[in-house]
This record gives structure tokens, sequence and C-alpha cells, in this order.
């Protein structure tokens, strides 16, 4: 063996390695990152590699591990490295391109089910999903659902072409249409102009390409983190997109787009329809002021807690009229 050569370590004590360099930059649950980046690497379960974690890594499959944990080790995520999350159940693909779905957002998918119309009188009905980023929204919910179709919208092109991957893999291209554009802009544009690329989607899913006044629910984890509070984001938080994070200006709280969403959103819902939103810590009552203060939503908004007691899940129901 040539000087330069390193000695074979087989994967128990990569691991072991790994899980040391990881405990000592504080990184959480450092013997479960280890075995998902070596089990990414090695392309076996991971319950199957610890069945044989006697077996030497090739030197290829060493210098991949090293530049994966070098890589985690300085703030890229998780699921970036594996290019892979689970959301409700569900494995989507998941890029730097696209937020990473938290599982509080699973919060929403439960609130939209739980306000379906009963089963019978159910058959299909629309939803559209505002700042769709991997897709999760519409994926989770239409697996559960297969009455639903939907429309979801990102601003981001990269985005989309993950959210586009993932709704492929599970097989609900026919149910769910993609439209890159700017929030509700892009529906109008569906509703105005009819031969553009929003308008054949639209067609082609829900057939029709003006969608006002039509839709049941309208879904939307939009971004909602104070720019102002950008210093206090751990790295792994900022290595996601801004456009996926950050809304309004520093000092304004972060609701731009969600009371952009609440005013404009009535145009689209049909009466006895949803908006269901996400929201930050301490966002709810300000938002449930600026709805009060707009025609179009009934009463007071129903709000969900998470699992941490935040006031996660913002609801509003259209009524009759204006
Ligand atoms: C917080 S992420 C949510 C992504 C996904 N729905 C989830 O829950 O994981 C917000 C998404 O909204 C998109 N976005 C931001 N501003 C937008 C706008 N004006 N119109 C459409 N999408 C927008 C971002 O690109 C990003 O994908």
């Amino acid at each position: 063996m040539g000087s330069g050569a390193r000695e074979t370590i087989t994967r128990r004590e990569w691991l072991l390695s790994a899980r040391r360099r990881l405990s000592e930059r504080g990184i959480s649950a450092a013997h479960l990152v280890a075995q998902v980046l070596l089990a990414h690497v090695v392309e076996v379960p991971r319950e199957r590699l610890l069945a044989h974690d006697e077996l030497a890594l090739s030197e290829v499959q060493r210098n991949e591990a090293e530049a994966l944990l070098e890589r985690r080790l300085n703030g890229t995520p998780l699921a970036y490295l594996v290019e892979a999350v689970e959301f409700y159940g569900h494995r989507l693909r998941v890029t730097p391109e696209v937020l990473i779905p938290r599982n509080e957002t699973e919060h929403l998918v439960e609130f939209v089910l739980s306000q379906r119309p009963a089963e019978e009188e159910r058959g299909e009905w629309t939803l559209l999903d505002i700042g769709t980023g991997s897709g999760c929204l519409p994926i989770a919910i239409g697996l559960s659902d297969p009455g639903m179709r939907a429309i979801a919208v990102d601003v981001s092109d990269t985005a989309l072409t993950v959210a586009a991957d993932n709704v492929f893999l599970h097989g609900l291209d026919e149910r769910v249409g993609l439209v890159h554009g700017d929030g509700f802009d892009a529906l109008l544009q569906a509703a105005y102009e009819p031969e553009s690329e929003a308008a054949t989607a639209c067609m082609r899913v829900m057939g029709t390409h003006d969608l006002r006044g039509m839709v049941d629910v309208i879904v939307s984890n939009p971004p909602y983190v104070d720019p102002a509070d950008a210093v206090s984001l751990r790295p792994e938080v900022l290595a996601e997109p801004s456009v996926a994070l950050f809304a309004g200006e520093p000092g304004e709280g972060g609701s731009a787009v969600q009371r952009l969403l609440i005013d404009e959103a009535r145009r689209w819902l049909r009466p006895g329809g949803w908006l269901v939103l996400e929201l930050g810590l301490g966002q709810a009552p300000a938002l449930a002021e600026w709805a009060a203060s707009l025609p179009g939503w009934r009463s007071e908004p129903e709000i969900r807690k998470d699992l941490a007691g935040i006031e996660r899940v913002f609801a509003l129901e259209r009524r009759d009229g204006p």
C-alpha cells in the first residue's frame, strides 16, 4: 500500500467518529444524524446499516460521507444533504430551493381535512395553495382525500420544479396544477388571459381558467418572519430560501403577506369556503383585528395551537355577500 493510502474504516468506526464531531459542534441527535448521512451514502435503510456495521467503507463512500458531514457541521440542514424529508407520513424531495416542511405545518393539513363537507356531499372540491414550496400541503391533503383538486402557486420557479417532482412521485399530476407567479396575481392572469400557462394549468385541473368565487379552501404557509429577526435565526434556517422566510420591512412583524392574503382571498372563495393560514408566535391578535375590519369574513377566526402551544392555524370562513 502506498504511503498516501488511508487505513480502511468500518461503518461503525465512521459512525462513532462522526457522532463525536457532531456532538462537539452542539448538533442535537448526533448519533441519528450520523446514521442518516451514512445510510444515504451506502444506500441502505438505516436499520440495515446498523445490522452490518462491521463492513468497511470504500474510499468513495468514505469521501462522500466526510463531505456531507463537513457540510452538516457547517450548518447545512440534514434534509438538504439527503434531499428528503417526511411530511404527514409521506416522503418528499427537498433541495435548497424550497423550505423544509415543518411538523407544525401538518396542523394545517389536519384543519383542512376536518373542514371538508361530509363524505356523501363531498365529491370533488377545490383547493388553492399560495406559496407551495415543495408542494407538501396539496400532496398531503390530496393523498388523504381523492376528491381534492388543487392549484398550487409559487413565486419561485425553482421551487416549482421541486414541487413538480413531488407531485409526480406521488401520482398527483392529474389533480394538482402548478402555477408560477405572485400570489393571486398569477390567478388573475389565468382569469383574464385564457391562453396563458396559468390558465392552461387551471383549465386542466379545475375545468375552468377563472377561479374567482369558486374555491372551497385556500391554504397558505406564507413567509412570515420579520427581516429584523434574521440575526437570531440558526444557520440551518438561514440556509433556506429568503423568499420562503421573510415578509415585509424590518420591524413590521412579518405579517405583510398574511394581511394581503386575508384581504385578497375573499374574491376567490365560494360562500362558506375557508382561508387557512399558518402563523408565527404572537401574530394571531393583530390578524384577527385586520380580518374583522374587512367585509366578507364570518365572525371570529378559528385558531388552533401547535404542540408547543403557539397559535399556529388561523382560519376564516367566507360569508355570503361582498
Ligand atoms: C414558508 S414557505 C412554505 C412552503 C410550503 N408551503 C411549506 O409549508 O413547506 C413560503 C413559500 O411561499 C413562496 N412565496 C413567497 N412569496 C410569494 C408570493 N408573493 N407569491 C407566491 N409564492 C410566494 C416562497 O417561494 C415559498 O415557497
